[in-house]
Formats: C-alpha cells, structure tokens, sequence
C-alpha cells in the first residue's frame, strides 16, 4: 500500500487549540468526574508555542490517484513536549496500518526537533459520544499502546524520546 504523509505547518490553527481547549473546559463542568481534570493536558494547552502546529494528512496513492485518507493535529509547546490534539482516519480505510504510519510521521518529525516527549489524551466513551466522535475509548488505547505510548495517567499515554 503507498501512502503519503504530508506534514504541513499551520499556525492559524491556534484558533482551533483556543476552541478545543474551552470545549474541554465546557465537558468538564459537564461531566463532573471528568477526565479533563488532567492538569497535565491544561498546561499544554496554556504553554501551546503558537508557531508550531503542525497537520499531518495521509493520501493513498493508488491507481495514479491520490486519495486523502487521514489527518493529525500536533503542537508543541515552549517546553520542548507535543500535544497530539486528534487523529482521524477515515472510516472505510481504518485497520489498514494507516494511523500507526501517521504517527510514527510525527515521531520522526518531533525527535528532528529535539523534542522530549509526545502527549495524547484518550477519553471516555461518554466523553466521544458529547463531543460526537464515532469511536471506542478501548481500541484508541490499544492504537497508542501498539505506537509505543505508555499510560502516564489514567487517560493521558505518553511517548517519551530518548536521545
Ligand atoms: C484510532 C484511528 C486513528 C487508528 O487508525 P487506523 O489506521 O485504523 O489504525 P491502524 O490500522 O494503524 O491500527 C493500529 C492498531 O490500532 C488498533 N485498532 C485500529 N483499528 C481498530 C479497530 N477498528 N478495532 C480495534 N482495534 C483497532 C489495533 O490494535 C491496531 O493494531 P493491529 O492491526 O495490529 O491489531 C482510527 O481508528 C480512527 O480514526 N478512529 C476514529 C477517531 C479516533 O478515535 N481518534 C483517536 C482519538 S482523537
């Protein structure tokens, strides 16, 4: 199967960190056990470095046609960590070993850079069900265990770089 990562910087987007991150405010007086309690994930968002969000898009190259199947938001913050915000695959080419090569994009981009560690929060099925997200709270977490992320909080998996 030929894909192709696209990585491309998009600053304007911090609108879109400044929208995520009130909605995680908004969830959480919601649901009051929240997860995103997390003051781990609150610090991210505060310390968001507005020059470095980055959208990585997957095309599947097949019969001459490049067809878009997935994309990834990333940022960095001012202390060398990132932050991967979303990552969607489209539905009728998951399991396909798509978003493992997305993420394993960001990786290589990020130890590039010199950056220490990358963040991802999973949330609870209820949590993906308010904010509308078709997905299962299990098998996010088997696709960052499968990527190398370890659990550092009861929703937060981390992947630490050695250098
Ligand atoms: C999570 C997601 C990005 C994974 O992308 P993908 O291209 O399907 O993942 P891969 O094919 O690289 O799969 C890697 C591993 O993830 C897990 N996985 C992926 N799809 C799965 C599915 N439908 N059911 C169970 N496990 C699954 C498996 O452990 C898989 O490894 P395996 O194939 O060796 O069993 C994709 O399923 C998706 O877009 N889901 C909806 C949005 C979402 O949940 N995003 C994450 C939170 S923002």
């Amino acid at each position: 199967m030929n894909v192709e990562i696209v990585e491309e910087r998009r600053p304007e987007l911090v609108k879109y960190i400044e929208i995520t991150r009130q909605s995680a405010e908004f969830i959480k007086q919601q649901l009051k056990e929240s997860s995103f309690q997390l003051e781990y994930v609150h610090n991210m968002f505060k310390n968001c470095d507005k020059d470095n969000i980055y959208v990585y898009d997957a095309y599947l190259i097949t019969n001459g046609k490049k067809i878009h199947v997935g994309t990834a938001l990333v940022f960095y913050t001012y202390d060398k960590k990132a932050y991967l915000g979303i990552i969607v695959v489209h539905y009728l080419y998951r399991g396909l070993g798509i978003g493992t090569r997305i993420v394993q994009e960001i990786i290589r981009r990020a130890k590039e850079r010199g950056i220490r560690e990358i963040c991802a929060e999973v949330l609870t099925d209820e949590e993906y069900q308010l904010m509308d997200i078709n997905t299962n709270e299990m098998m996010v977490r088997r696709f960052f265990e499968k990527n190398g992320f370890k659990l550092k909080d009861e929703y937060l998996y981390c992947y630490e770089i050695m250098t």
